[in-house]
């Protein structure tokens, strides 16, 4: 076992509120790690590391915790530049355009689709990301579903089957039958690919009581619930959230105030996905309110060929900052820790003594940057499970 003492961090980020300030981000400065085994060995002031079989000076520049990605939708072809152009100059983005790159997927070679994928996690990885969740979605068959979920399952153990992601246009007629199909044949197809089930709860995809019957299904065969929820406009999605116990809410869009209220008692995370109200120029959610209701906050990607086409977790919180009035050290922790939550993972999102070495370096001297400087691009250097990426 070869251990590695990294010093000269300037700032470092550890995400546990028991060291350092004791802010919730637990921030040191002139501080030092070790790295042993994968994992983070010690943390502390430069002045008390101990000593290692070799050594890093990373010359002042701040830590931080690998940001942990809890929402994105990577297995697909084609893209949809044409839709956003269009949105650009004035037509609104509905759920229907989930369609154009179901028919383009399905027409894909499994090579296209995979490659398509690692040129993305590839993307991701430079841009800081560590710990990736991968939903499916654009198959809506047995075959094309379990194909994507067994696609994804090659980058991250963090899979989602998003079967009822809409009704395609076979099944426009025979709605129960798809739901029948998504909670039969194609569930039992994808499951052992998956540790996740997803559904899109929204006017135009699927109502509460579908979506209850889709997240039993799922829970019966052991995967945990997560939900698209309040998007694009009012709706039962995080009232069901919160009845089944989902780990995550995503979006929270348009929420009442019995929906904060749901989210705060049951203890499911809002995740947030500012890159989606970007890029389909609609109202941002009120960050402010579930913060202040004490509800957990995430920040993901939502990375997808229709509603958000960033890969970037910095761009999502520079977004976070600007436009839901997070705070940059609100904004980081729910990238980080706030997307581990959000995925039930312990060992990543923090660098604690016994969490996965999943670090980021970068060209700053603090984590504030990754706001204060939008669309630079500050990660230097990029350690997942201990070694550089
Ligand atoms: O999270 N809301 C549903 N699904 C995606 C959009 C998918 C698409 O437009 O292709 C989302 O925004
Ligand atoms: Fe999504």
């Amino acid at each position: 076992m070869t251990s590695v003492l990294m010093t000269g961090i300037g700032e470092l980020v550890t995400n546990d509120p028991t060291v350092g300030d004791r802010s919730p981000l637990g921030l040191l400065t002139d501080a030092a790690l070790v790295v042993a085994d994968g994992e983070i060995a010690w943390v502390g002031q430069r002045a008390g590391a101990p000593p290692a079989d070799t050594s890093v000076d990373v010359a002042g520049r701040a830590v931080i915790p690998g940001f942990v990605d809890s929402h994105s939708h990577l297995v697909f072809a084609g893209d949809r530049a044409a839709e956003f152009a269009a949105r650009m100059t004035g037509e609104p983005y509905t759920a229907g355009g989930i369609r154009t790159t179901v028919a383009a997927t399905r027409a894909a070679t499994d090579e296209t689709l995979t490659a398509g994928v690692g040129r993305l996690v590839a993307e991701m990885a430079r841009q800081g990301t560590t710990t990736i969740e991968i939903k499916s979605g654009y198959g809506l068959t047995a075959h094309d579903e379990s194909r994507a979920l067994a696609i994804a399952r090659q980058f991250t153990d963090e899979t989602t089957y998003l079967g009822a992601h809409v009704v395609p246009s076979e099944y426009a007629d025979d709605v129960a039958g798809y739901v029948d199909l998504v909670t039969g044949p194609m569930l039992e197809a994808s499951r052992p690919y998956a540790r996740w089930i997803d559904v899109f709860c929204e006017d135009g995809a699927f109502d509460a009581d579908q979506a209850r019957t889709i997240l039993s299904a799922g829970a019966a065969v052991g995967l945990g619930a997560r939900v698209h929820a309040n998007q694009l406009g009012p709706g039962p999605g995080v009232q069901v959230a919160g009845e089944v116990g989902a780990a995550s809410a995503d979006h929270c869009t348009h929420l009442t105030d019995a929906d904060v209220t749901a989210l705060a008692d049951s203890g499911v995370v809002a995740t947030l996905l500012p890159g989606v109200e970007f890029s389909t120029r609609s109202p941002y959610p009120d960050a402010r309110r579930l913060l202040a209701a004490g509800v957990t906050v995430a920040i993901a990607s939502d990375c997808n060929p229709g509603s958000c086409y960033t890969s970037s977790m910095p761009l999502c919180i520079a977004l976070a900052v600007r436009e839901m009035r997070m705070s940059p050290a609100e904004a980081l922790w729910a990238a980080t820790a706030g997307g581990a939550q959000a995925l039930r993972l312990d060992k990543v999102g923090r660098l604690g003594v016994g969490a996965s070495a999943d670090l980021v370096v970068l060209d700053a001297p603090s984590y504030v940057h990754l706001a204060y400087r939008p669309g630079v691009p500050l990660v230097s250097t990029v350690w997942r499970r201990g070694r550089p990426v």
